[in-house]
């Protein structure tokens, strides 16, 4: 089996799935106040989704990330779960991890431990309630803590994801900071991305970008630049002082396409080439077409040969360039 490589010899191990577009949140960069979801005829059934993956761990995917909207608020993903970690007992796959808002953790960490994962990926924007509650619209704080507690009871790795709001968390850094290393989680802040309907003055206006975040830290500690990936997007760096390693998703200041290694699907079958790109394609057609995998197959490798090289979101000259009407709760960011 010739494994997926892309036009600029980048090999493709790495699949991110959005299992549905709803979420129990609306996050304010992430979605609008009133969406309109998807009818459920549009979605991949559990059984397509499984099969869709499968057939990408055929091709060589060795990483499966499971996102959304909210992955657990999609009924019966505890099933699906169960049935894709066969390809981790296999060795076929060797993480299969999932990006929570970590609402429904508590009721959820302790199966998704026995099916197998070792991790899970939180975004925590804020440790403050009443902004958590304005951020997210209507979440509850205390909600998404019992769930962080619970993975980590469960034996999860608990990593949480950061977006870098301008006058939203800034005064948080060194809390958030605190907090993650007396838990023992791992932080990773994210510059934010120019998607969605949100107009372009409001994005300028919360772009806080992390070098600026970086070089407030620097004030404070010794940061070393560590070398190693996680096959992910973030740079890490250790604060000598704390021993903790923080890692800084920079797709703005400094893109990470060269090394890009990832595609993903949305709850509907289209397979985006980047998340930075409109250019899709349709694999429910093929999916639901012929039980045969190769056709299947074949548009995924099509779809391959036009990975573009990378985004062209841009904030520089007080402006924002690249902006996509499409939300991040779309292709499961
Ligand atoms: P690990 O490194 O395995 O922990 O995962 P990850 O960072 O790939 O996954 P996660 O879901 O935590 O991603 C965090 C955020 O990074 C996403 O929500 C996006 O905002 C951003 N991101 C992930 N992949 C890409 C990508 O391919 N391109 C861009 N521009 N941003 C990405
Ligand atoms: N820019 C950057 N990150 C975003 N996320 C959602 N929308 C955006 C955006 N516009 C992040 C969430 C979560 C992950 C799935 O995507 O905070 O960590
Ligand atoms: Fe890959 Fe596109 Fe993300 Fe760049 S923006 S890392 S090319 S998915």
């Amino acid at each position: 089996m010739t494994p997926l490589i892309d036009p600029f010899a980048r090999p493709i191990s790495y699949l991110r799935v959005s299992v549905t577009d709803r979420c129990d949140f609306r996050c304010t960069y992430c979605m609008a106040e009133h969406m309109q979801f998807l009818p459920k005829k549009d979605l991949l059934t559990l059984e397509e989704l499984d099969r869709l993956c499968s057939t990408f761990i055929h091709l060589g995917v060795t990483k499966l990330r499971i996102t959304g909207g909210e992955p657990l608020v999609r009924r019966d993903i505890m099933t699906f779960f169960r049935t894709i970690a066969r390809h981790l007992d296999s060795g076929a796959l060797s993480e299969l991890t999932l990006t929570t808002n970590g609402s429904q953790l508590a009721r959820f960490a302790d199966e998704l431990a026995a099916c197998g994962i070792r991790r899970v990926n939180v975004s925590l924007d804020t440790l403050d309630q009443e902004k958590f509650a304005e951020i997210t619209r209507w979440g509850r704080l205390p909600q998404v803590m019992q769930g962080i507690e619970a993975a980590k009871r469960a034996g999860l790795r608990v990593k949480i994801n950061t977006v870098a709001l301008k006058g939203f968390n800034e005064d948080e850094l060194f809390s958030l900071l605190e907090w993650c290393a007396r838990e023992d989680h791992d932080l990773t802040f994210i510059e934010v991305m120019p998607m969605g309907e949100m107009g372009e003055e409001l994005r300028l206006d919360q772009y806080w970008p992390l070098k600026d975040l970086r070089a407030r830290l620097a004030e404070r500690f010794t940061l070393t630049d560590l070398a190693e990936r996680s096959g992910g997007p973030a740079r890490y760096v250790r604060i000598e002082e704390t021993g903790q390693k923080v890692g800084f998703i920079t797709p703005l200041t400094h893109n990470f396409c060269e090394s890009c290694n990832r595609v993903r699907v949305t709850c509907t079958g289209e397979l985006f080439m980047c998340l930075g790109q409109e250019d899709m394609a349709d694999l429910r057609a093929p999916l639901r077409a012929s039980s045969d995998d190769a056709a299947l197959e074949q548009a995924i490798r099509a779809a391959i040969a036009r990975k573009p090289k990378g985004h062209d979101f841009d904030y520089s000259r007080q402006k924002v360039a690249g902006q996509m009407s499409r939300h991040m709760s779309h292709t499961g960011g």
